[in-house]
């Protein structure tokens, strides 16, 4: 049992630079609880508090390209590689998702390897890291044959999302991709991937859930519910239309500058490809016990890219049980070991989830794996552990949803240091 003394109250306080890193500016901060945790297991700081600021895209436009299952908001990358990294280091993701770390990354001018088991994960990543111009963009959009008129295959059985007109347009974008490599066509796939469902005219489908692609079946439900059929949708307007809007932030000769030395790769976080002591820092979000499909909530989106989902299903970790996910971690965690540069740190960020029907604070078990690896002589040590809370009243009402009692709640983060 943890023996947790309470030592500050809510209170405005500015974050001492830490020992390895060089002094930095860090903004006040909204602390509410600090405690010294106290256990057989180990002793560590756990602060609680708002430590960045989480507005409505207020961050570089390109981080909100494409939605992604369970990705974290840009803020939290950047709190923490302001913190641990300093200009020209490698930043690693080795759970890369979207690549909110990678571009993050490279936005500080720090180099991004970014890893994840599923192939979707880079599509959006490395084009991220590479943005073309808007002009670019229309150029290659004028090179695709997009024939609304002759029929394809598999129109009837897009038909609850699509008009036909549409699918055909998106059919042949999607022949064009395959046999394309170039930045602009790997820009163009990932500016498509984001319109391929949603509720606004801006998308390719009749109204449906932006976040998740839903199977055909409740498409079919949701069309008769609300008396909707598809209309044609012309893709080549929409696509430019949501480049122009994820490029309005600019600086896209910097990020290219700086990703010139990124890697991506498709691998597991168990046995990643890049070399021993390779990263400065690592700023990363496992999977939780079974809180998002990667594969059901993204057929549409595996369609369009061509990826097998039975290859995803195989690779992905998606498990109910705590104590197989316990096992993945603690290999996780070996492999992040091995990778770090000596003094390097490591940020992992999980939440709460129910078990049983019982609330289970991940970082909590992050904290006991990593003491039980430092036993076997793994050079990793819990340094402290952050649980950030939001103004979820406020995030509630602007998404619609009750984050309350929806999901999870908060970030709990912990910092782990590298001997
Ligand atoms: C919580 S998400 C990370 C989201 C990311 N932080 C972002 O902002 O987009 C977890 C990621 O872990 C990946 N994943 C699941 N099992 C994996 C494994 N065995 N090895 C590597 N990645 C895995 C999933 O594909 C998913 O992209």
């Amino acid at each position: 049992m943890a023996n947790s003394e309470r030592i500050r109250g809510e209170r405005q306080l500015s974050l001492l630079p830490d020992d390895n890193t060089q002094p930095q500016t860090v903004e006040p901060l909204n602390i509410f609880t600090e405690e010294i945790v106290s256990s057989r297991l180990a002793v560590y700081r756990k602060t609680t508090g708002e430590f960045w600021t989480e507005r409505q895209r207020q961050m570089h436009s390109l981080h909100y390209v494409v939605s992604y299952r369970a990705s974290f908001k840009p803020e939290l990358p950047e709190y923490f590689i302001s913190r641990y990294s300093q200009p020209g280091d490698v930043v690693l993701d080795p759970f890369s998702g979207r690549g909110t770390t990678a571009l993050q990354a490279n936005l500080m001018d720090r180099t991004a390897f970014c890893s994840d088991v599923n192939p979707m994960a880079m599509r959006i990543a490395r084009p991220k890291c590479s943005p073309v111009s808007v002009q670019e963009v229309a150029r290659e959009l004028d090179r695709i044959p997009l024939d609304p008129d002759t029929p394809v295959a598999d129109e009837e059985r897009f038909a609850p999302f699509y008009h036909p007109r549409t699918f055909r347009e998106l059919t042949g974008l999607r022949t064009y991709l395959q046999n394309t490599d170039s930045d602009a066509a790997r820009f163009i796939e990932m500016v498509a991937l984001s319109r391929l469902h949603g509720h606004s005219s801006g998308f390719f489908s009749v109204y449906s859930f932006p976040q998740i692609s839903v199977p055909l079946e409740n498409q079919t439900k949701i069309n008769e519910r609300r008396k909707q059929a598809p209309e044609y949708r012309p893709i080549r307007e929409r696509i430019l239309r949501k480049a122009a809007n994820s490029l309005k932030s600019g600086r896209l000769a910097e990020i290219r500058a700086a990703s010139q030395a990124n890697r991506y790769e498709i691998c597991d976080a168990r046995s990643l490809s890049f070399p021993d002591e390779c990263a400065d820092l690592i700023v990363t979000s496992p999977p939780f016990l079974n809180k998002a499909d990667y594969i059901l909530d993204n057929w549409l989106e595996l369609w369009f890219l061509g990826i097998d989902e039975e290859q995803v299903r195989q690779a992905v970790v998606q498990t109910n049980s705590l104590k197989k996910w316990k096992e993945f971690m603690r290999a996780a965690i070996m492999e992040m070991a091995r990778v770090l540069k000596p003094s390097g740190t490591a940020v992992i960020e999980v939440g709460e989830v129910d078990v049983k029907s019982e609330t289970v604070n991940l970082d909590e078990v992050i904290v006991e794996i990593v003491a039980g690896l430092r036993l076997k002589g793994c050079p990793l040590d819990v340094k402290e552990v952050l649980i950030h809370l939001q103004n979820f009243t406020k995030l509630a009402n602007c998404f619609k949803v009750d984050n309350n009692t929806k999901g999870t709640n908060t970030h709990r983060l912990i910092v782990l240091h590298r001997q």
